[in-house]
């Protein structure tokens, strides 16, 4: 049980997650992507913490995503930066499937820091 503050949010069916086994979307103006391994999802946002690329237009291998304009690796079960150039770690959200709907847990930080 999740104690911290927060909601859940219904993002997409597992059917909607192609054979690159990762989606992009926004909500309350936060980039995320959701990842798929074998049968677990796994969230973390969007945005390369090294400049501005998207890690969905990038490659999953495994449990690690590389980002598409300088190659920087996280792992996206802990948002862990793996490799060079970036130095940041990806935030990353709780996740869990309810009736085949993936959902992730958007904490309160987020929502204020969506609303500035
Ligand atoms: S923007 Fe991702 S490694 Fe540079």
């Amino acid at each position: 049980m999740n104690t911290k503050n927060g909601r859940w949010v219904q993002i997409l069916d597992v059917s909607e997650i192609d054979d690159t086994n990762m989606v992009g979307f926004e909500i309350d103006d936060r980039q995320i992507a959701i990842y798929r391994i074998e049968d677990s999802y796994f969230a973390t946002a969007n945005v390369c913490t090294h400049a501005f690329a998207l890690l969905s237009d990038g490659w999953l291998d495994g449990d690690t995503v590389e980002c598409p304009l300088h190659g920087a690796c996280f792992n996206v079960c802990t948002g862990k930066a793996m490799s060079d150039p970036a130095e940041i770690d990806l935030e990353v959200f709780e996740t869990r499937v309810t009736d085949n709907i993936v959902e992730i847990f958007l904490p309160e930080e987020a929502h204020r820091m969506a609303d500035t």
